[in-house]
């Protein structure tokens, strides 16, 4: 398949190439997009053969749902059998934004769609590159990540490119993203509203606008006899395909212990790499130190994760250690995406 490459941004949307784009989706094609927290692999929602190419492109397995992508609110009635009053409490606050929530599935979603389940995930997105192709594509876009199954998520299109070009009809090129991880997702399907994965919009924030949520316990340590509900949580995501540690503890304590692990390293003949902090980064001994960012900015360091987690790929570090980060606010989505990319090997110093 010829993949199409067009580009445009958030302040002057091609008109023309999003209709192009919507009329692929119309037809059952697919078009990657970007969206204000990673880029997404878009196809119709609505249509069970798309569903079933997303799965194909991605190379996902397909019991992990996909989430559906509204440009309205008045879109949501159609594809759900009850809106609660949680949802429409976090729309008025969070929507349109990285906020994901679950319901109950109406009968015009196919089950292809929601990998079997008789529950759906639906995202507003904030980006006017996402909204507009949304509209264009008739209001209901399912999309998981623009990633080949495992990689991280691409934050920028040269990653989506890299992973899907020749498997989708066209990437569209809207920059960097601005969020870089994926989602919050809330559950509000079960008594009390459950948090299946942590994002951008943090506990504290759910919590503060519903009163009690839950968190779900798998998420930041690994259970051997527990699943998490999240059907996409249970695979190993973001691997690098050297092997990562995360160093947990004071940075008096963690610099000299990853510096210790990197000269054995280097002893061994292994390429090393740390991702570190804008406090520390001259510290590190490695053959690659990446600067996440500041410490006081975690918005920052939510937004080159992936990208860094990629670069080691790319320069085929094959050693690498990573400083830890509080497990609350953002700091709770790093730790969730970092624990799953180091396969929950945390070393506490
Ligand atoms: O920010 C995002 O959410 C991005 C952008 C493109 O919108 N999308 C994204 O999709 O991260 P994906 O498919 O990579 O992750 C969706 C997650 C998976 O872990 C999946 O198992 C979970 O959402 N999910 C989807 N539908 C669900 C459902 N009905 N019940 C429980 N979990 C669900
Ligand atoms: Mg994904």
């Amino acid at each position: 398949m010829n993949t199409k490459i067009v580009k445009t941004d958030e302040n002057h949307i091609d008109d023309i190439a999003i209709k192009e784009a919507g009329e692929i989706l119309q037809k059952g094609g697919l078009v990657a997009f970007p969206t204000e927290t990673v880029y997404g692999l878009g196809g119709d929602a609505l249509n069970a053969d798309s569903s079933v190419k997303i799965y194909e492109a991605k190379g996902r397995p397909s019991d992990n749902p996909l989430i559906v992508h509204i440009a309205s609110m008045d879109a949501l009635p159609a594809i759900v059998k009850e809106i609660p009053k949680e949802a429409y409490l976090l729309a008025e606050k969070y929507w349109p934004g990285p906020l994901t929530m679950i319901f109950r599935k109406s009968d015009a979603v196919p089950l292809t769609t929601t990998g079997g389940l008789e529950t759906v995930a639906v995202r507003m997105p904030s980006h006017k590159v996402a909204l507009a192709l949304i509209e264009a594509a008739g209001g209901y876009v399912a999309a998981p990540s623009a990633n080949r199954s495992g990689r991280p998520s691409p934050t920028l299109a040269r990653y989506v490119i890299e992973d899907l070009d020749g498997r989708v009809d066209m990437i569209i090129d809207g920059g960097e993203v601005n969020i870089g991880l994926e989602s919050t997702i809330i559950d509000l399907t079960e008594e009390k509203p459950v948090i299946l994965r942590p994002g951008y919009i943090t506990e504290q924030m759910l919590a503060q606008a519903l009163g009690e949520v839950e968190t779900d316990r798998t998420l930041m340590q690994q259970h051997a006899d527990l699943a998490p509900k999240a059907p996409g949580m249970k695979y190993r995501h973001y691997a690098p395909k050297g092997s990562l540690v995360i160093v947990e503890g004071r940075e008096e304590a963690v610099v000299p212990y990853i510096n210790a692990q990197l000269s054995e390293a280097k002893a061994e003949g292994l390429k090393s790499g740390v991702i570190a902090t804008e406090e520390t980064k001259d510290a590190y001994l490695a053959d690659c130190v990446k600067c996440a960012g500041s410490r006081q900015d975690e918005e920052a360091v939510a937004r080159s994760l992936f990208r860094i987690l990629r670069e080691f790929d790319e320069e085929e570090v094959q050693v690498m250690y990573a400083e830890a980060f509080p497990r609350d606010g953002v700091g709770q989505a790093i730790m969730n995406r970092l624990l799953k990319a180091a396969g929950y090997h945390v070393i506490t110093v």
